[in-house]
């Protein structure tokens, strides 16, 4: 039997933090008061200009390899999840190929789920090595969420920064993952959306991202709880079992929920939204990799993350780390 295990985990963050009394200072309408009562955002990490999803996405599959031990060309395969991707085409996978030198002439391709991109990514890796077809997958997920951002709507610009999270993934005799769930349902697809494109030269539509707060939330919740309690049921287990949660990293009274839900308490849950805000699809590996180096996460240890997003979309992946 082959599973697919995690070899390596890598992350990075740009620039220094911004806190809440920044974006206040730079002129949002808000206060630190509302911004950490509401979402548990105390700080967030925004991209200097001209630096992309790319770029990032570099620092931390370098991070990710060298964990691994591995080298760039022994990876086979490249997925990176991304909503805020460097061009229309070529995929922000092949211009990190490049960056990387990767010349092993594996495959390169980005996962388009929104903050469930990660899960999703990393879930279609696992199916590729378990088939036998691949050995060595390198998943990313790596976000510029602040270049779609409308400054002037504090009801979305406060939530969001910018980070990449990395993992290798690799052929292993032993589990790795045990379980995954990925799910739609795009009936949902006008709650949580950037309505626009680049067309005939000129963007048409909107290029920001458009929220409906309270109909995210509820369906966040919902959906978190139910498939995590979907992947422990295909491995038989229950939520005691597990080691860690690591939930999408959207707001903390929808990570709460879905701890109390799953009768965990806070204590197993790894968060990190109060200093990364929502990286979307680069919260979960970002969330991870932290976890991994400050010694919390071990091998052997038994872990859920999970993912919601624009689409909507969701998603679990259990795995013993
Ligand atoms: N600062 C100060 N006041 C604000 C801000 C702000 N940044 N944003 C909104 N307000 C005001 C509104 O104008 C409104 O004022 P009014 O009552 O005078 O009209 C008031 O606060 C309440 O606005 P609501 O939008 O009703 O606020 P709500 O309690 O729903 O909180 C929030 C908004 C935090 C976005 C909440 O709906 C939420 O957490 N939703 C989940 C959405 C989420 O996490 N999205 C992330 C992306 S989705 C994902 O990753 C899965």
């Amino acid at each position: 039997m082959i599973y697919a295990r995690i070899a390596g985990t890598g992350s990075y963050l740009p620039g220094d933090p911004v806190s809440n009394d920044d974006l206040v200072a730079r002129g949002v309408d808000t206060s630190d008061e509302w911004i950490v009562g509401r979402t548990g955002i105390r700080s967030r990490h925004l991209a200097p200009a001209g630096v992309n999803a790319s770029d990032l996405a570099q620092v931390a599959a370098e991070r990710a390899i060298e964990a691994a031990g591995c080298m760039a060309d022994d990876i086979d395969l490249l997925i990176v999840a991304t909503s805020t991707p460097d061009y229309v085409f070529p995929s922000t996978a092949a211009l990190l190929q490049a960056k990387l030198g990767m010349r092993s002439g594996g495959a390169a391709f980005d996962v388009q789920a929104v903050c469930s991109g990660f899960v999703y990514a990393l879930s279609i890796a696992e199916k590729f090595i378990r088939s036998g077809s691949h050995k060595r997958a390198l998943v990313v997920g790596a976000e510029v969420f602040s270049r779609i951002l409308d400054w002037s709507d504090r009801g979305t610009c406060v939530l969001f920064g910018d980070g990449a999270g990395a993992v290798v993934l690799e052929a292993s005799p032993a589990p790795g993952i045990r379980a995954s769930a990925l799910h739609a349902d795009g009936s949902h697809h006008a709650i949580l959306c950037v309505p626009g494109n680049v067309a005939g030269g000129v963007v048409t539509g909107d290029p920001f991202l458009r929220m409906d707060g309270q109909a995210v939330f509820k369906f966040a919740v919902k959906v978190l709880g139910d498939v995590a309690l979907e992947v422990l049921e295909q491995a038989g287990a229950v939520p005691a079992q597990i080691d860690w949660l690591i939930p999408h990293q959207a707001n903390i009274r929808i990570i709460q929920a879905t701890a109390k839900r799953l009768g965990l308490s806070m204590e197993r849950v790894i968060t990190t939204v109060d200093v990364h805000g929502n990286t979307s699809a680069a919260s979960v590996p970002l969330a991870l990799d932290l976890a991994v180096r400050d010694g919390r996460i071990r091998p052997g240890h038994r872990i859920v993350l999970e993912g919601v997003g624009g689409g909507f979309t969701w998603g679990a992946v259990l795995l013993d780390f």
